[in-house]
């Protein structure tokens, strides 16, 4: 059922004759990936509960007036936080903190030993690539019971009943609708994930050469994945894309194995008990949000502005900047909002998917078992932990002899698979009561909208590097390995390629827990009473 559709009835008429042609959810397996007669099909179903936005009007939406270039971006990224002379913000400090919904930009900040972007070291030539790739921006998914929906709700019923009165800055929601569509690709992102295609191709291009066969790439059957993978690859391939490529598209129903979508498998990640995220970022909201009600209420009649409700009306400023190209709601809130907004989503994110959550390792070891596979060109034999070895088992659909490999996966899925990859260098235990400023993780930095986790195997010839290296980047900014990786720490990041494979062949299944973090029962199987800090039971 469409959420969205549901709870707004009238409002959402235009939405639902917009997104008419969706096809009807196929309820066998009988045409997906491996069974269809064709071998890659990409039209197998299971694409999401979509719903189309509104179409934008930015020319006329858009009051900005402003002085600073636009860049080369459609949607505007210039607007500056409430307060800003006096907080020395910039428009930064709204479109960087804005969590995984930012748009894309490099990891830059994320680790400043290694600032943002090095050159190969002399010598040394690269051998593989793995590209492990977020979708581009997207509408929202959270429906209509929270977030940016649970506010539009909110001002449909009170104009409805017209008790709506709104004034100074909020004036602008007396005319104000919701018009966001659910979980489809927006342009902003199309534009994000065809730059990356670009950009990877000449990063990598070279390595392609040879190929006895058309490189697979894999995504999953949601419409916003189908729809990036695709658009990565024009940029990329060029136009005619998908007669060069196979791509692979993995189903996302719930209990089919799918690396790229584990919570459809891995049971116990869909239970709301072990939602620590969810948890801690409804304390933390009733924290922060305290002041920006305050402020804002005195301008509302007819809404009780909560808690639910501010982080709805950020989250409106985020998904109105990608969906629409602008947002209304951006002004109204400070640095300081924004900052503890993003770090918000950093609960989410650490309590639901990476270190403080029990099934953490588990979700991304499924993709950290076919990567070990294709790093040393072993074909698949297990440990089954997510994939689909109906698939895997075949190099059809699983080769292992490809110099790059990219997959499309979600923001989740990235930080379950570094969690499982033991990278505490973004893994930390976050407390509900305030952020550290100093933190090393941000969902922002390591999750916006096109995400790219990328590991380069390397080939080093010179007195100081003998052999195979490796080297990780997360949006382009150089992850320094350590002894988490099982690697010696060197100034420019570098690790043995043998001591960190080894390692993570060692550990990583093992640590995961796979069978009893996701299929187990608390108090049979493990205990657990809240928060982890180890990614696992
Ligand atoms: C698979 O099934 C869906 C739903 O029935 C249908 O829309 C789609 O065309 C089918 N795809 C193939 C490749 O047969
Ligand atoms: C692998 O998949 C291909 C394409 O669907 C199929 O033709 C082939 O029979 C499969 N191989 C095995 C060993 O199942
Ligand atoms: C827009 O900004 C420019 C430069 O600051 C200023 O000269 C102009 O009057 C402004 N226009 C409007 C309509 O506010
Ligand atoms: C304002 O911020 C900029 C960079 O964001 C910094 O260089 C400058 O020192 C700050 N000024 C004050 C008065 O804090
Ligand atoms: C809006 O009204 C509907 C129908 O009365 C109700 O179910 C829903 O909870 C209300 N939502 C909000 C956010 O007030
Ligand atoms: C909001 O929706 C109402 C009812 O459909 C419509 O009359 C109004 O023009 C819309 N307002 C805007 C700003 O789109
Ligand atoms: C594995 O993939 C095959 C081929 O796509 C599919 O028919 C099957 O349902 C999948 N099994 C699971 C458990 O995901
Ligand atoms: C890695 O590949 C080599 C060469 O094919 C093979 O001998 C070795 O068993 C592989 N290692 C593992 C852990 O599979
Ligand atoms: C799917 O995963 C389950 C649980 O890990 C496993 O038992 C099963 O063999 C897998 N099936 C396929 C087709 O990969
Ligand atoms: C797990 O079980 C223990 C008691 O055995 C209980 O205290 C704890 O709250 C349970 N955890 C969850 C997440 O349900």
């Amino acid at each position: 059922m469409n959420l969205i559709v549901a709870l707004f009835p009238l409002l959402c008429a235009a939405l639902v004759s917009a997104s008419a042609s969706k096809p009807a959810l196929p309820s066998n397996y009988n045409n997906v990936t491996g069974t269809s007669s064709q071998a890659f099909p990409t039209d197998v179903g299971f694409e999401g509960n979509l719903a189309y936005s509104k179409p934008p009007l930015m020319a006329q939406t858009d009051k900005l007036n402003s002085t600073k270039s636009r860049g080369c971006f459609g949607v505007e990224l210039r607007v500056e936080p409430l307060n800003y002379q006096k907080d020395n913000a910039t428009s930064d400090d709204i479109y960087r903190n804005l969590g995984s919904a930012s748009v894309y930009h490099s990891a830059d900040d994320l680790f400043p030993e290694t600032k943002g972007y090095a050159p190969l070291p002399d010598q040394c030539s690269l051998k593989q690539v793995h590209i492990l790739h977020r979708h581009g921006a997207r509408n929202p998914t959270s429906g209509d019971t929270s977030g940016a929906g649970l506010f539009g709700a909110a001002v449909w019923n009170a104009s409805q009943a017209r008790k709506l009165q709104a004034s100074g800055p909020l004036e602008f929601l007396n005319h104000w609708n919701y018009s966001l569509g659910a979980e489809v690709l927006v342009h902003q992102g199309a534009q994000e994930v065809f730059d990356s295609g670009v950009h990877h191709y000449y990063q990598y291009a070279k390595l392609l050469e040879h190929l006895k066969h058309k490189p697979v790439l894999r995504t999953t059957s949601q419409s916003r994945m189908l729809d990036t993978a695709r658009y990565w690859s024009l940029g990329f391939f060029g136009w005619d894309a998908a007669s060069k490529i196979h791509l692979e598209v993995l189903t996302e129903q719930s209990g089919q194995n799918n690396s790229l979508s584990p919570d459809k498998s891995c049971t116990n990640s869909d239970n709301d008990d072990y939602a620590y995220g969810d948890l801690l970022s409804a304390e933390w909201e009733k924290v922060y949000t305290k002041k920006p009600a305050k402020r804002l209420q005195k301008y509302l009649k007819g809404i009780e502005l909560n808690a639910d409700l501010i982080y709805g009306m950020i989250n409106l400023c985020a998904f109105e900047t990608v969906v629409l190209g602008n947002s209304d709601f951006c002004p109204l809130f400070t640095k300081e909002d924004f900052e503890n907004y993003e770090y918000d989503i950093d609960l989410q994110f650490m309590g639901n998917s990476g270190f403080m959550n029990p099934t953490g390792r588990a979700q991304g070891v499924g993709w950290v078992v076919e990567m070990l596979d294709r790093m040393n060109m072993t074909k698949y034999d297990g440990p089954i932990s997510g994939q689909n070895t109906t698939l895997d088992y075949n190099s059809t659909y699983f080769p292992v002899d490809q110099k790059l490999y990219a997959d499309f996966t979600h923001d989740s899925v990235i930080t379950s698979v570094l969690t499982a990859l033991n990278f505490k260098q973004i893994g930390e235990y976050l407390p509900a009561t305030k952020p550290n400023p100093n933190r090393r993780y941000r969902a922002s930095r390591v999750t916006p909208f096109a995400a790219r986790f990328v590991l380069e195997v390397m080939d080093c010839r010179s007195d100081e590097l003998k052999g195979h290296y490796l080297r990780a980047k997360i949006n382009e900014a150089v992850v320094p390995l350590d002894k988490d990786q099982g690697c010696n720490p060197r100034r420019d990041g570098l690790c043995k390629l043998e001591n960190f494979y080894q390692y993570q062949l060692k550990n990583a299944y093992k640590h995961s827990n796979y069978n009893k973090a996701c299929f187990g029962k608390n108090g049979t199987d493990f205990s657990v009473y809240g928060p982890v800090r180890d990614g696992t039971i």
